[in-house]
């Protein structure tokens, strides 16, 4: 069986990919090694920069994540910035931002690297657009999740299950990229 480690501190990320990988001859290891999120306009160069920071600690193949909600009406806040924002001002404060707009639209980023030691990563990207709710809805997955409502859809990500999620997410489209790199 192929091991896989991810780097990551967040549970959430690590129960969706080891979801996807279920029926996989792969298996992922979470290895919380933590990496600066530097301040950047993109959320691939914040993944390449982890990826450099790791790989001079780490001497095997292994993938990260960097994700981020991009608001229309705020500009595409809070962006590269999400996690900080989520600690900060949360979801209430979000929504407070927001009170006063009917423009709700809003896009979900992930960009997975892959790499090994010495070399450059392969970068996978996954994109959901959607839209943000007026109240807070749902008890499941993380973050933003009770605020998103994926297009097509009226559940928020927090009120589905996590291979519905997979289904539609970000980070599902991304991983299935990643995935399907790994199996050739
Ligand atoms: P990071 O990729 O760990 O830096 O995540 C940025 C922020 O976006 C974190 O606060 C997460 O909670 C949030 N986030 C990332 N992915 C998702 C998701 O799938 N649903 C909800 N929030 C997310």
């Amino acid at each position: 069986m192929k091991k896989l480690y991810f780097i990551t501190g967040n549970m959430g990320k690590l129960a969706e990919i080891q979801e996807r990988v279920k029926t996989l001859d792969i298996k992922v290891i979470q290895k919380d090694l933590g990496y600066p999120e530097i301040q950047v306009e993109n959320l691939e160069d914040v993944a390449e920069y982890g990826v450099k920071h790791i790989q001079k600690q780490f001497n095997e193949p292994f993938i990260l994540e960097d994700a981020g909600l991009f608001i229309d009406d705020l500009d595409g806040f809070p962006g590269v910035y999400s996690k900080y924002v989520f600690y900060t001002i949360g979801l209430k404060g979000i929504l407070k931002l927001m009170e006063n707009t009917t423009k709700r639209s809003a896009l979900f980023r992930s960009v997975y690297a892959y790499a090994e030691p010495n070399s450059k990563p392969i970068l996978f990207v996954g994109e959901c657009k959607g839209t943000i709710t007026i109240k807070e809805r749902g008890t499941g997955g993380f973050g933003y999740d009770p605020i998103f409502v994926p297009e097509g859809e009226s559940k928020t990500f927090a009120e589905m299950s996590r291979e519905e999620k997979n289904r539609y997410s970000h980070r599902g489209k991304a991983v299935d990229e990643l995935l399907d790199f790994l199996k050739k």
